[in-house]
């Protein structure tokens, strides 16, 4: 069965949260303290991910299969207010299972459409800078590197990179036939 993206209501609210933890857990087994990633709990992040889910200004989408959520993005406004990129890609998250199907360019194009309707065009994505596979599909997108930080998760000292990328040209591309 094909997979259909489209946005988030507040009923998705608890099986995106449940994703993103087990996202977290495959995608960042190697990079993430284990006690953190054990430590992450689905249930205290649902109300969080309704408040989000109800502001104007917050893009969701999600990739629904067989009934039930594969994948999830959201983006919204840039949480560094950087005039040059106004829209920030906060979370895009696929279970293994569903990932190299298009289903995460789908997403991308998704929340990069709202962005132009907002009159928007660059945004910018946070990534670990060791999460090789998605900078791979953040430059395949036409991403280029502007940043880096250093950031603390449960302890260990990592560093994340972002990319901007251009919402209209992500647009104007081919649409991806997510399978
Ligand atoms: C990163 C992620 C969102 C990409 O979504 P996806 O559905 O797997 O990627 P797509 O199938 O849409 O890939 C589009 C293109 O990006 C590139 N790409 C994607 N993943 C890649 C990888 N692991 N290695 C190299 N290129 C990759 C390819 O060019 C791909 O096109 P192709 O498959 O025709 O070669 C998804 O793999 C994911 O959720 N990963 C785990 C969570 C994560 O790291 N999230 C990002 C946090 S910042």
């Amino acid at each position: 069965m094909k997979s259909m993206i489209r946005a988030a209501t507040l009923n998705d609210a608890e099986a995106m949260t449940r994703l993103h933890v087990a996202a977290w857990r495959e995608t960042y087994a190697e990079l993430v303290p284990k006690s953190y990633l054990e430590a992450l709990d689905a249930t205290i992040r649902v109300e969080q991910r309704r408040a989000l889910l109800l502001r104007r200004d917050i893009v969701s989408a999600v990739v629904e299969r067989n009934g039930s959520i594969a994948g999830f993005a959201l983006g919204g406004p840039c949480r560094s207010s950087d005039p040059s990129c106004p829209r920030e890609l906060y979370a895009i998250y696929l279970l293994r299972a569903f990932q190299r199907r298009g289903c995460g360019l789908a997403l991308v194009r998704f929340v990069a459409t709202r962005f132009v309707e907002q009159g928007c065009d660059r945004f910018i994505v946070w990534v670990l800078r060791d999460n090789h596979s998605a900078r791979r599909f953040y430059e395949q997108l036409g991403g280029t590197l502007i940043r880096e930080m250093s950031i603390d998760i449960g302890g260990a000292q990592l560093v994340e990179v972002a990319y901007g990328l251009s919402a209209r040209a992500l647009v104007a591309s081919t649409p991806a036939d997510a399978g």
